[in-house]
């Protein structure tokens, strides 16, 4: 287990196939233990974590299916994934990352049904033996939901440190209200994000992919250096 943050920033990615190799609850645990740390504005800690494997995850992922296969627009609880319409640089930054990934799987544009299967995975954490779901109380503004993110990327980087591949799925949020009512959310709670967890499959053209980033200096003004 000696990686530096740096080390750990660098080798986080989107992991999207998984081993079935189990994740141990003392393995979670330790990984949660450690992102407790994390900051948050006025030490609210505005985030609880369901975590499921087994007969859980098993629930989870039926539950999510059914609910995508319903379609209906109203389950994200009113939080969209992005905003409508989205405008540049962001949605040729979305476009790209998407294109990237599927040229890594050999799937062409124009296969729409291959295209989708894939993004359906989600619903199955692309195999990962644990799923995590983040929930924020719904009073909570988007100070709270900016903090709930840097618990998440805490948890990330905790697994990577310990060999545990990651990836944050917001596709759950379509099925925010079904969720809600399969783990008996209270009225005040909602789940804002998912996260498959467990051992990444070496072997998966997918995972071969490095997302790309701007530079620095394209998204920083230095001044008064
Ligand atoms: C909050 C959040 C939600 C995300 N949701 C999904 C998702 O539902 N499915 C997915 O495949 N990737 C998801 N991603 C992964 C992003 O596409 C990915 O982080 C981005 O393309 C950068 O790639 P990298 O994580 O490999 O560095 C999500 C990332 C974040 C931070």
């Amino acid at each position: 287990m000696a990686m530096s943050v740096t080390e750990a920033l660098y080798a986080r990615i989107s992991t999207r196939a998984f081993l079935s190799t189990p994740l141990s609850r003392d393995l979670l645990h330790e990984i949660l233990d450690a992102a407790r740390w994390s900051p948050s504005g006025g030490n609210l800690q505005g985030w609880k974590v369901i975590a499921v494997t087994g007969d859980a995850r098993q629930a989870v992922i039926d539950a999510g299916l059914a609910a995508l296969a319903a379609n209906d627009p109203g389950n994200d609880g009113g939080h969209p994934i992005y905003p409508a319409n989205l405008w540049e640089p962001y949605r040729s930054r979305r476009f790209q990352v998407g294109e990237d990934m599927y040229e890594k799987m050999g799937i062409p544009r124009d296969d729409k049904p291959a295209r989708f299967a894939h993004v359906a995975r989600n619903f199955q954490f692309f195999d990962a033996p644990v799923g995590l779901f983040f929930v924020i109380d719904k009073g909570m503004g988007v100070g709270q939901w900016a903090h709930l993110g840097m618990f998440m990327q805490s948890v990330a980087l905790a697994a990577t440190e310990r060999g545990v591949a990651s990836c944050f799925q917001e596709a759950w949020g379509q099925v925010r209200a079904p969720l809600a009512a399969h783990f008996g959310l209270p009225d005040n709670e909602m789940v804002y994000c998912g996260m498959a967890l467990g051992y990444a499959d070496p072997d998966a053209l997918v995972n071969s992919l490095r997302s790309r980033r701007e530079e620095v200096d394209a998204f920083t003004e230095f001044r008064g250096f």
